[in-house]
């Protein structure tokens, strides 16, 4: 079984979308591991979207992602990193395909409800980023 990283941005705290987006993701099959209600801090947020340094949406990301309170989750699934992109949708709610969580419940490009881990690489980082090891392994129910 695979784990991925996903956040439920201040836009849908905000908005009281996590219990619904908490559901959708249980109902595609994703066991919960961990989870962090917990508020970002402007380094914190650089660092999580690192690979976006230099890019013109950066600042804006990094005040949005630090706004208002996040929901971290480790999420563990068969194909979990290929199957939550799937489920999210595009970044952008108006090219997401209907159905998935952004076009359901994102407001725009930026406000855009979720973060998903774009790669096993980078699932691996980011579970780390929001978790150590020992919550995710006394959290996994086949321990008792
Ligand atoms: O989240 P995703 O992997 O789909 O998109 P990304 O290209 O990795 O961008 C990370 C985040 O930056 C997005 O989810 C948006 O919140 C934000 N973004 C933005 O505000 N404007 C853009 N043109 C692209 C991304
Ligand atoms: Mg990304």
């Amino acid at each position: 079984m695979e784990y991925t990283l996903a956040i439920i941005k201040p836009d849908a705290i905000q908005g009281g979308k996590a219990g619904l987006i908490l559901n959708r993701l249980e109902e595609e099959g994703f066991r919960i591991r961990a989870a962090r209600l917990t508020r970002l801090t402007e380094p914190e947020a650089g660092e999580l979207y690192a690979v976006h340094r230099g890019r013109p949406f950066y600042e804006a990301l990094k005040r949005f992602m630090t706004s208002g309170p996040i929901l971290a989750l480790a999420l563990e699934r068969e194909d979990a990193v290929a199957y939550l992109r799937k489920v999210i949708g595009a970044t952008d709610p108006a090219q997401a395909e209907r159905g998935t969580i952004r076009a359901l419940y994102a407001e725009n490009k930026e406000r855009n409800a979720i973060h998903a881990s774009d790669s096993e690489e980078n699932a691996r980082r980011e579970v780390s980023f929001f978790f150590s090891v020992q919550e995710l392994l006394w959290t996994v129910e086949e321990r008792g």
